[in-house]
């Protein structure tokens, strides 16, 4: 991307247009030539990394119950399209080293910011199961990771230290500080509602906000320079920027 401009960085692949965290939602942030994708992994009973938001498979397929208690061949038979659209019917529950796969094919050269979802379930070794995936491979693109939980920073840090690293927040903000103090990351990611209630940009501190789907929101942001937003509409906030930014 070019110099200075805010980091378009696409929700959980594209959100708002798209059944999230699938190949078919990837492929729309891809395509809208965003300069970031985010997403969210978690670990199967089978030690699989599964990339889904929910803990739980309820709300975005078509079956019930914890993906760390179905194996990779079960979480396969899902549906993960048509509850967000019937024209999606057939989508698949992605791993993580799928997407690898598709941004690879796709030449993909932006920023893979990965979220340990650890907040809830502690899925032990899942930070040493990601940094083996992603060591394992020859990426053309960057990786950077982030959690609401500072102890999966922590371990991933210890095992990478000199990847990037963001602390996730929606209001909670001191152990961000704190982690940034010693230099355990780059990074915030704050709620945009939280940035917006402290108007002035930290120093030395990469922000993006999120989620970041209205239009005063992205003005907002984009205003003020900031590292980047993470939105569930990256069309959109790509012709945002433009209009305010260039590029
Ligand atoms: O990384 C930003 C955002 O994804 C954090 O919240 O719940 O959508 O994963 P959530
Ligand atoms: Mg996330």
């Amino acid at each position: 991307m070019t110099e200075n401009l805010t980091e378009v960085i696409a929700h959980r692949g594209s959100k708002g247009t798209r059944p999230e965290n699938t190949i078919a939602a990837f492929q729309e942030a891809i395509d809208a030539r965003s300069d970031g994708i985010e997403t969210d992994v978690h670990l199967s009973a089978d030690r699989q990394l599964i990339i889904m938001h929910d803990e739980k498979v309820n709300r975005t397929t078509n079956g019930t119950g914890l993906i760390v208690q179905k194996t990779l061949a079960e979480l396969k038979e899902l549906d993960a399209g048509y509850k967000f659209s019937p024209a999606y019917k057939g989508e698949r529950v992605p791993t993580l080293d799928e997407l690898l796969d598709l941004l690879i094919t796709e030449k993909f050269h932006g920023v893979l910011n990965i979220e340990l979802k650890t907040n809830k379930i502690s899925y032990v070794g899942i930070e040493e199961l990601v940094t083996e995936t992603i060591q394992k491979r020859d990426l053309p693109f960057k990786v950077i990771y982030s959690s609401f939980n500072g102890e999966s920073i922590r371990k991933m840090h210890e095992l990478n230290p000199d990847s990037e690293y963001a602390k996730l927040f929606k209001t909670a903000y001191k152990n961000a500080m704190l982690m940034k103090k010693s230099k355990l990351i780059q990074g915030i990611h704050p709620s945009v509602k939280w940035v917006k209630r402290h108007k002035y940009l930290l120093p030395n501190v990469l922000i993006r906000p999120w989620t970041v789907n209205a239009e005063s929101d992205m003005v907002f942001c984009f205003n003020r320079r900031m590292t980047g937003i993470i939105t569930d509409y990256p069309r959109k906030a790509m012709t945002i920027r433009k209009e305010i930014q260039g590029g």
